[in-house]
Parts: C-alpha cells; structure tokens; sequence
C-alpha cells in the first residue's frame, strides 16, 4: 500500500518537462516576502495570495507538485473548495514542508541544523489526510573558511535521513532539501567541494536508514559561486561544476532532482536550469522546485489587489513554461518577451 502510493506520487510528480512549485513559506519567510511588495500579512491575505497561485488557469501543464505551509491544507478558494484539492484535480500533486526551521548547532561556528522530527509521524498522518502526497525538509550549510563543519554535515544527514525514513513508512515521498547557502564570497570549486561531502555523507546516512531512493526527490542547490565572489561563472561552468559533482555521488536510482532557486534571480534560475539540461542524458530527471525564481514576478505583479489577480497568474504561468522548457533544455533569452 505504501509503496504503491509512493510509486504513483513519484511517476505524477517526475514526469518530463515539469517541475514543482514551492509555495511553502513559513509564516515569517511570507511576511518578508509580502513587505517586498506592501502588503501587510494576515492569514486572509495568505489564503488568497495561495489560492491565486493554485487556480492559476493550466498551471499543470508545467507543474506537477506545489509544496504548501501546514495552515494551506486546510485553506479554501474564493468558491469554497479546499486548495490541496483544487490542486488535485488538475492532476498537481500536493506536498506539505514538515521541518519546523533551524536552531543553532552547538559546538560549530554558528552553523545551523533543521528541528522538526518530535512528533512528525503523527503530523504525517493528519498531513495525509489532508491530501498531502509528498513532504520537504530543508537543511542548510554555509560556506567560510571553517564551515561546512563535518560536525554539522553529519548531523544535517542524520536528520534528513531519518525525516525521510519517517515519511516512506506512511507512504509520503521525502522532497530531500539540502542546501548549500549561496551567502558568501567563496568561489565555485569551494562550493563544489562542499556540496560534494554533502551529499556523500546525505546518501550515506540514508543508506543506513533504509530509505528507498527510488521513492525520494533530491532538492540541493546548483553548484555556484557566492553571490559575493568576484568571479560570477557562466552557465556552462554552473552546469559541468553542477554535474561533475552529481554525477560522482548522487546515485542513479534517484528517479529527480528538483533544484531550489535559493537567491538566483528568476532569469538566472532559468538559464542555468536550461544549461545543465543541455549536456546529455543523465541518470535522473533534472527540474526544478523553484520558490522566489517563479514566485518573486508574480508576486510583483500582484501587489495584494484583486483586480490584477489575472496578471499576477499570467506571470506565474510565464515562469512556469520557461522552466518547463529549460528542464527539457529548450529555452531560449527570446521566450522571455510575453
Ligand atoms: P527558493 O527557490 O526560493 O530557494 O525556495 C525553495 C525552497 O523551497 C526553499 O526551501
């Protein structure tokens, strides 16, 4: 029964050409994202800005899974009928994020761990009720000179793996977060370096916990240099930097990989998905679980005015089809003009 359920999340959700929609920010991540555009928060405008993106008219012709924030599940459309739902019958599959955040972890240089596994299992449950099909955990690491720690790359691992051990046991597939900070000065090799241990100690934490690979999805960030690093690669580098590391540590019996946006801008989000997508055939599917790359225009657009709620959907539909196209590595700088 699980694994049959896992089976038919994982074929929905890794289908060719279409990626995931991140709609899961954390009360206070929404916040910062509505004062970018003045909207002051209250749990109606949150209703209504979730229901905008998931009504969005032929969504699911480019995604085929939305992550939600735990209040999403139980929130209605402006006809009533509950989002995890209205996603459903479009053929979208809905996901819940079901870490609660990150706490410092003692003995490191301020790095941090992700907390959330007290009490997940029954949480799952009342998720899976609730129409969710897939969960996401997100780990973080950061990069200077003394981190990642290996202190703090065990103990992200350990936790990701048993998050997704949880998950498999009640049928959920685990969206597998972790991401390597793109904060930072440092250059490409160092993240590469870094992202390499990463998920060589990931896939081996999760080896001992008996999770099933082929019923996971992998969510790690691209291999980048830091946003303050002088020397800015190309999408050729980002993309042979990106798979050189994959491909050395990322098993085959993964079925996706969905990568995070974490602080591209839309564009860039786009091109380099578009670039890692045009050096062959790989082992796994590579799209994308994009958060602030489709979500910053629309949001943009949007401004918390119902009258341009048709606009702020075009927008979303837009982002949506260019990263439909670069995860088949078919986009083109032309396709952005509307
Ligand atoms: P970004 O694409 O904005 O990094 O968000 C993805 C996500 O889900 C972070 O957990």
């Amino acid at each position: 029964m699980s694994i049959e359920m896992m089976m038919n999340t994982i074929e929905k959700i890794a289908t060719p050409g279409k990626g995931i929609l991140a709609a899961d920010e954390s009360l206070g991540t929404i916040e910062k994202r509505f004062k970018s555009i003045d909207v002051i928060t209250s749990e109606e405008q949150r209703r209504a800005y979730r229901s905008l993106l998931c009504t969005t008219p032929d969504l699911a012709k480019h995604v085929s899974g939305v992550i939600l924030f735990e209040e999403t599940l139980g929130h209605k459309d402006d006809q009533g009928r509950l989002l995890p739902e209205v996603l459903e019958s479009q053929g979208i599959v809905p996901g819940i994020k079901v870490d609660k955040g990150l706490i410092r972890l003692a003995n490191t240089d301020d790095e941090q761990v992700t907390q959330g596994l007290d009490g997940l299992s029954e949480r799952l449950e009342k998720y899976k009720e609730q129409g969710a099909r897939f969960a996401k955990w997100r780990n973080v690491y950061s990069i200077s000179e003394n981190t990642p720690s290996l202190t703090a790359i065990k103990a992200g691992a350990e936790m990701l793996a048993r998050y997704a051990a949880v998950c498999q046991e009640l049928g959920i597939v685990p969206i597998i977060e972790p991401e390597v900070l793109i904060d930072g000065d440092h250059n490409i090799e160092q993240c590469a370096e870094a992202t390499e241990v990463v998920l060589n100690e990931l896939y081996n934490a999760l080896f001992y916990h008996q999770v099933e690979l082929e019923f996971t999805i992998l969510k790690p960030s691209m291999v980048l240099p830091g946003k303050n690093c002088k020397d800015q690669s190309s999408p050729q580098e980002i993309a042979e930097y990106t798979l050189s590391v994959f491909r050395s540590v990322v098993p085959a019996a993964v079925p996706t990989i969905n990568f995070l946006s974490g602080g591209q801008t839309p564009v860039q989000a786009t091109v380099n998905l578009n670039a890692i997508n045009s050096l062959g055939d790989q082992p796994w599917l590579l799209s994308f679980s994009y958060g602030r790359a489709l979500q910053e225009p629309c949001l943009k657009a949007w401004e918390g005015n119902v009258e341009k709620i048709n606009a702020a959907q075009s927008t979303l539909l837009h982002r949506a089809k260019l990263n439909s196209v670069a995860s088949i590595g078919k986009y083109a700088a032309e396709m952005e003009a509307v």
